[in-house]
């Protein structure tokens, strides 16, 4: 069994960390927060993901939580870079925390394998090589490693991954990273590091483009006639299609997608490439999140101020606290700048909302969220929704109309209720 350093307890770090001890190994986890390190030595997870903070439990004698990079960097055999490399003002990534990481490198003897699993650009192995070169630490070697977690399928994508894709120059070093996965029961994938780099990209753009391409076709349908959750259906039964990222909605969000296509575009405009098509995934993707305050006028008029709006559903997406890129924060904040009266509920994300957005007004429940409602739209699928008592509901709202920005709603039945329920691309009904 191996020594592992995680360097940054976010997501992709915590579950690396407990994953990776799940499978035997010996976990530091590194961080720069004292106050996270403080409470995850406590036992207190700080971000939601499912099942998470029972497996830490599960295998705390495995993972040890400090914010000492000297200690944790010296004993760790490979050292997992995890930090985060959000957008810059230009839509680059920004590299800061991993070059902090290499700073904090000891120059010692021993010897480590440097393993990226945060998001870089292509070409950001072939640099920190090359500057470990030239800060003549020949000891330390380097993969990428990248992740391909989903927030709140974390740790079930980790312990039954599609593929482990390991890049190296070295194939003995892409062996013995890939032997870390012992265990699992997934391919792996031995490529270069630039390829390995590329993969991560090209994989986050690709899943982006099929949602705003399967939203344009949504709103293609609402001006045929065409219902876009069968023509998903049946694009999906294609072996060549797939049936997965094919759900029409109000917008993909989150800290990875919005991130990963603005940098993919970046790094291809910075080479001399002109990346038309991801221009496009993003356009339709910034108009589809606007989309719903249209439709929210063709039912109450023109004049949304003073307007009760409730919306269902505040994190990106379900089963996260995670609000990043969410639609729900422009919408809301569209729907503010239109003098409408926001009402707010999510089963988690409320307090991360509360912080960014102190104008919508926040509720405990989804049924006080539609109390006196003129209309809702469903912004997360949390299942909670999907099971609420909608016929009591009906009977609280001042007006029975239910923007569905998920087609997750059971549109007939509600309509059968007295509701006025409109999807993404399906007919409405009243
Ligand atoms: C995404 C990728 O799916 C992971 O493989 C990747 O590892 C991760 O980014 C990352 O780079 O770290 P995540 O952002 O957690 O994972 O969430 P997804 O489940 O992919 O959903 C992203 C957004 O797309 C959500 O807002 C979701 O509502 C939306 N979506 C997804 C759709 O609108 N339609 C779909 O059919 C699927």
């Amino acid at each position: 069994m191996s020594r592992l350093t995680v360097v940054g307890a976010g997501y992709v770090g915590l579950v690396t960390a407990a994953c990776m001890a799940r499978l035997g190994h010996h976990i530091i986890v590194m961080d720069v927060d004292a106050d996270k390190i403080e409470s995850l030595r406590k036992g207190k997870v700080p971000i939601y993901e499912p099942g998470l903070a029972e497996l830490i439990a599960e295998y705390r004698e495995r993972i040890e939580f400090t914010t000492d990079h000297a200690d944790a960097y010296k004993s760790g055999e490979f050292i997992y870079l995890c930090v985060d490399t959000p957008s810059t003002a230009s839509g680059d990534a920004d590299l800061s925390r991993i070059w902090q990481a290499i700073d904090n490198l000891p120059p010692d003897e021993g010897e480590h394998i440097i393993v990226t699993k945060s998001t870089v650009p292509v070409g950001t192995g072939a640099l920190v090589k090359a500057e470990l070169d030239h800060r003549g630490y020949r000891h330390i070697m380097y993969a990428s490693n990248p992740e391909f977690l989903r927030e709140g399928t974390a740790i079930a994508d980790f312990m039954h991954a599609d593929r482990v894709v390991v890049g190296a120059d070295d194939p003995a070093i892409a062996a013995r990273v890939a032997a870390l996965y012992k265990g699992i029961d997934s391919p792996v994938l031995a490529t270069d590091v630039a390829s390995a780099e590329m993969i991560k990209y090209a994989s986050n753009a690709f899943l982006a483009t099929k949602i705003s391409f399967i939203n344009e076709i949504a709103n293609v349908c609402e001006a045929t006639g065409a219902d876009v959750t069968i023509v998903a259906k049946g694009m999906g039964m294609d072996r060549r299609i797939g049936p997965h990222f094919l759900q029409a909605g109000i917008g993909y969000g989150g800290s990875c997608f919005p991130k990963d296509v603005s940098a993919l575009k970046q790094l291809a405009g910075n080479s001399g490439y002109h990346f038309q098509l991801l221009n496009a995934v993003i356009e339709v993707n910034e108009l589809q999140k606007r989309r719903v305050i249209g439709k929210l006028k063709r039912y109450l008029g023109e004049e949304l101020r003073g307007r009760r709006i409730a919306l269902l559903g505040l994190a990106f997406k379900p089963n996260t606290d995670d609000i990043r890129q969410a639609s729900s924060i422009i919408l809301a904040s569209r729907l503010l700048a239109e003098g409408a009266h926001v009402v707010g509920f999510d089963p988690v994300a409320t307090p991360n909302m509360r912080t960014l957005l102190p104008a919508v007004t926040y509720v405990e429940s989804a049924m006080e969220a539609l109390q006196g409602a003129d209309a809702c739209v469903l912004v997360t699928e949390w299942n909670e929704f999907l099971e609420l008592d909608w016929a009591s509901a009906k009977t609280t709202m001042a007006r029975p109309i239910v923007i569905d920005g998920r087609n997750a709603l059971d549109g007939p039945a509600l309509a059968n209720m007295g509701f006025t329920y409109e999807g993404v691309g399906t007919r409405s009904i009243a």
